[in-house]
């Protein structure tokens, strides 16, 4: 331990005196419907109307059957918070008095003592109010009087004169209509994976904060190399809502682990204007000092404490020091062939591995539990991802969301919370848009996993698609361009020196630019990002999917788990085709897409078990086909110019409710099939086999991210034949290969005639496995060549034996009789993961680990079951 360290953190520190908070989060608020005051009941804060009938059993679970409909009314109805709460001499004495209100959804008129402090419009802006001259000794009251969000948004839409499309969702969307009309969760009006909630409610803490001072609200950071040194720039944003700044600035950097101060700065006579004040201190950090911070699978995620503080108020948070840029630049002499689109975070090129992250509940007031948010950000990072995409129909996520992405090493590209829409540009919501922008790009800046800003979710491609067969391009063009460029831009620019903004995604990025921020096509594979749906091709071939720099969506719909399901099924309903599968199906015509894209390559069934289990296994294997593409095309630049893929981040993590959607983990938490697949195709290593465009050849590549530790591989192709009868492959290449680290190669390629011997190519199977001196270093890999839709191998799989290790793992065994496809392990009511699931049996036993969320005993572990691809259905 460093001691000059210490005794130099002793002499800074102050006693941080004179901020007081009186929370009035509680759940003593009442609540009341305003009209005519038939529901008058007590509720939380931080709460929601909606949950808080669920929670006093006024409503049941708002997630069962059709309850989205039956429920409808919450959101019709407006509603009121009122509390009363005692102040006493001591509270009054404080010069500052300030009602803060961190979260209000959405329109709503706010009173202390009956006089009007506030209004609401923006559920992501945090409101402050000035109410020392309102607020007495004794009794004081406070008051949210909330419009309709429906009926709100609906006059907000008909006072502008001119239609902002798209107005309303799809009908089966069940939705409401003008959601682009306010700042609130776009997905709350419904969307194709999700149900409308049009929620009401105090979804963040409320409060008085008491002080002698102004108060420290967020600190901004930068850092950079500067020779031996990192640079490290901290904005301090203070709220001086109605008093100046006079005071002392201190800075401790300290280890989180020795607790020993590395650097302290400060900075005296502070003098400010009233509002808002800004101030900025740098300092140097040993480069010795500190060990800098990586994404997921490429080192370390080393964090510092920072402690920022002044006489009246102080802010913790952690740091992490890296630096991170996006590249675009040509990717040959001939301008034509485009621009690369990548990132590297310290300098190292980095494959951005991944998916999308919609909100982990419907209701706001839900949004930062640390039970779903947890261990759906640990899903991902034991499957290898170093990057979310944090979808602008949500919400900007809690601290805990992005304190976790820091810990874990997940990279976050942040959308602003725009959505699939245009937006109106009226004076009131331009002033309202800059206000969220600033406190959330202030609020989140020092996160190390936020690795760029993007304006919205595909609007640029609906405007220049003319997704809304509107005639007015010009106007809505123009509008665009005045909130994402003319408004926006600056703010994220201004507070973030070290990250991109980009207006949109997809976008071409710079390409966007160049041509006035709304491209021809905002899906040009030879620019930026690129979002890739195909429902009507057959998804296991990789020929249908495109060559681009960096795939920010792409996804297949799956049905969740039965048991998931169940939780929110009426008797009787558990049937494919029945009211309540069609009612959870908001994509247009999404069942019917599920069903045909299924029978591309398996049998198809009526009973919605076996349907469960088939549109699983057709969504993970298109993620897998589709993501190993790109992953394949990291180092190719095709004669066209696309290529130099950097990125696969498919459409979508977590999921909602229950229901058929693109997630990969269902909303009860439990791993569909593509997770576990996602797992494998996003390893470090992979062996991915290919056929050729042609289909004559087969070809086995290597992918490697970051460094491979090892010099050379063994790189074995198996061929296998349905027919042979025992567990060996008819046939075997392999080489000794030079592992090129961070970079993707053909290891061979082979004419299919020598492969299968003059035989049917439908007759056979290709395995693949990479080997250092006997061990595998990359998931085993499989080609299959037939479809399955008649043909299948005739096997039989059970569980031999199951063994406790301990109280939350076990071991299970697994035999089969011949080989066997898509062999699923059932937790039929037990909750954890398997150490692998899905997986084929092409030898006759295999262990599998169970990592269970709960202590087990063995009697309980018999519940899991096994199944696999079966004949008939
Ligand atoms: C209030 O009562 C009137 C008359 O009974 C009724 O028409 C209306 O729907 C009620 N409104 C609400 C919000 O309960
Ligand atoms: C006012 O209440 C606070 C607790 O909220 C207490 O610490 C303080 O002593 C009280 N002051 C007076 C004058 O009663
Ligand atoms: C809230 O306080 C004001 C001012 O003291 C008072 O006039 C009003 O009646 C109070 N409201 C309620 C519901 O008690
Ligand atoms: C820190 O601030 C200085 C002065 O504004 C600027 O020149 C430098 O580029 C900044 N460095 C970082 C890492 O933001
Ligand atoms: C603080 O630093 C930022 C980033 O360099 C700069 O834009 C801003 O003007 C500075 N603010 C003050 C008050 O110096
Ligand atoms: C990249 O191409 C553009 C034309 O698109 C050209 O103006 C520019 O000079 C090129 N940049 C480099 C570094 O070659
Ligand atoms: C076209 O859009 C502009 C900008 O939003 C708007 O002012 C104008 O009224 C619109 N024109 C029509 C015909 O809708
Ligand atoms: C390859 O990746 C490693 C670690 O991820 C990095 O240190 C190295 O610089 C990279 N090499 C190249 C040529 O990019
Ligand atoms: C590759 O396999 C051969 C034959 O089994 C073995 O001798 C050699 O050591 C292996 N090389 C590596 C790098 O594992």
């Amino acid at each position: 331990m460093n001691l000059y360290n210490v005794l130099a953190s002793v002499t800074l520190l102050k006693i941080v005196c004179c901020h007081v908070v009186l929370d009035l989060s509680s759940s003593n608020w009442n609540v009341y419907e305003n009209t005519n005051r038939t529901i008058v009941t007590h509720g939380a804060v931080p709460g929601g109307v909606y949950s808080m009938l669920e929670d006093k059993a006024m409503i049941s679970d708002i997630l069962y059957g059709n309850n989205d409909l039956n429920y409808r009314w919450v959101g019709s109805y407006a509603w009121t918070y009122y509390r009363d709460f005692e102040l006493n001499a001591t509270h009054l004495a404080y010069p500052s008095l300030n009602l803060i209100l961190h979260g209000i959804d959405t329109l709503a008129e706010v009173f202390v003592n009956s006089q009007h402090v506030l209004s609401c419009d923006n559920m992501f802006v945090r409101h402050t109010a000035d109410v020392k001259k309102i607020l007495v000794e004794g009794e004081n009251n406070i008051t949210i009087i909330f419009e309709s969000p429906i009926s709100g948004a609906e006059q907000i839409a008909s006072r502008l004169g001119y239609t902002v499309p798209p107005v309303c969702h799809p009908p089966s969307y069940n939705g409401e209509c003008n959601v682009n009309m306010l700042r609130k969760m776009q997905a709350s009006f419904s969307w194709d994976w999700g149900p409308a909630f049009p929620s009401t409610g105090v979804w963040k803490p409320v409060e008085i904060a008491m002080s002698e001072g102004p108060v420290i609200r967020s600190v901004g950071v930068s850092t950079a190399v500067e020779g031996v040194y990192w640079r490290l720039n901290m904005s301090v944003w203070f709220d001086t809502t109605n008093m100046k700044l006079k005071d002392t600035l201190f800075v401790e950097l300290s280890h989180p682990k020795s607790g020993v101060v590395l650097v302290t700065a400060k900075k005296f006579n502070l003098n400010s204007k009233i509002g808002e004040e800004e101030v900025n201190l740098s300092v140097l950090v040993a480069k010795t000092k500190v060990d800098v911070w990586w994404p997921n699978g490429f080192g370390e995620q080393n964090l510092y404490n920072l402690r920022v503080y002044s006489t009246h108020s102080e802010k913790k948070m952690q740091i992490g020091f890296r630096t991170i840029e996006l590249v675009q630049e040509n990717v040959s002499k001939d301008e034509k062939q485009g621009k690369t689109f990548y990132f590297t975070v310290n300098g190292v090129k980095m494959f951005a591995k991944g998916s999308n992250w919609i909100p982990s509940h419907v209701l706001p007031e839900r949004l930062s539990d640390s039970a779903r948010i947890v261990p759906l950000l640990e899903a991902a990072a034991e499957s290898h991802f170093n990057m979310l995409r944090v979808w602008g129909g949500g919400v900007y996520e809690s601290d805990l969301f992005y304190e976790t992405c820091d810990r874990l090493g997940i990279l976050v590209w942040q959308d602003l919370m725009f959505a699939c829409s245009l937006y109106p540009v009226s004076t009131q919501f331009l002033k309202s848009v800059e206000e969220e922008v600033k406190q959330q790009v202030q609020r989140l800046q020092h996160h190390p996993s936020i690795a760029i800003w993007a304006g919205n979710n595909e609007n640029e491609a609906a405007l220049a698609q003319n997704w809304y067969t509107s005639d007015n391009f010009t106007g809505y063009k123009s509008d665009y361009i005045k909130l994402y460029v003319d408004t926006i831009k600056p703010i994220v620019t201004n507070l973030d020196k070290t990250r991109k903004y980009l207006t949109s995604s997809p976008s071409n990025g710079v390409e966007t630019v160049e041509e006035g921020y709304v491209s021809k096509n905002p899906g040009n594979t030879l620019y930026g990002d690129v979002h890739y749906y195909n429902y009507l091709s057959n998804g296991w071939d990789h020929r249908i999917y495109p060559n681009p720099r960096f795939a920010s969506e792409y996804g297949v719909q799956s049905l969740p788990t039965a048991r998931c399901l169940r939780s929110a099924l009426p008797l009787g309903e558990m049937k494919w085709g029945s009211t309540f599968i069609e009612h959870r199906q908001h994509s247009p015509g999404g069942n019917t897409i599920l069903t045909s894209r299924i029978s591309d390559n398996l049998p198809i069934s009526n009973d919605i078990n076996d349907i469960i289990y088939l549109s699983q296994i057709n969504q993970a294997m298109s993620m897998k086909v589709e993501s190993e593409k790109y992953r394949r095309l990291k180092s190719v630049l095709l004669d066209s110019g696309e290529g130099y893929t950097m990125g696969a981040l498919y459409w979508q993590l977590n999921d909602i409710w229950q229901a058929p959607s693109w997630a990969s983990i269902d909303y009860c938490g439990h791993w569909k099939m593509l997770q576990y697949f996602a797992k494998d195709f996003f390893a470090p290593i992979i062996v991915p086999p290919e056929l050729s465009p042609d289909r004559n050849k087969i070809s086995v590549y290597v992918v490697i991210d970051g460094k491979s530790q090892y010099s050379q591989g063994n790189v074995t192709l198996n061929v296998h034949s349905w027919s042979a009868g025992n567990w060996s492959p008819v046939k075997q290449f392999t080489s000794v290969k030079t592992l090129v680290d961070n970079e993707s190669f053909e290891v061979f390629q082979i004419p299919l005639s020598d492969a299968v011997k003059g035989g049917k190519k439908e007759d056979y199977f290709f395995t693949t496995s990479l080997d250092v001196n006997g061990n595998a270093i990359a998931p085993d890999n499989f080609l299959l060549m037939s479809s399955f839709k008649d043909k299948i191998p005739e096997s039989s799989v059970k569980i031999s034996d199951y063994i406790l290790v301990d109280s939350q793992t076990a071991e299970l065994s697994l035999s089969a009789e011949k080989y066997a496809l898509f062999v699923w392990l059932d937790l039929n009511g037990l909750d954890g993961t398997f150490s692998k699931n899905g997986f084929h049996m092409f030898q006759p036993s295999t262990k599998i680990i169970f990592k269970s969320k709960y202590p087990l005993d063995k009697s309980s572990l018999r519940k899991i079951t096994v199944t696999w691809l079966k004949k008939s259905y």
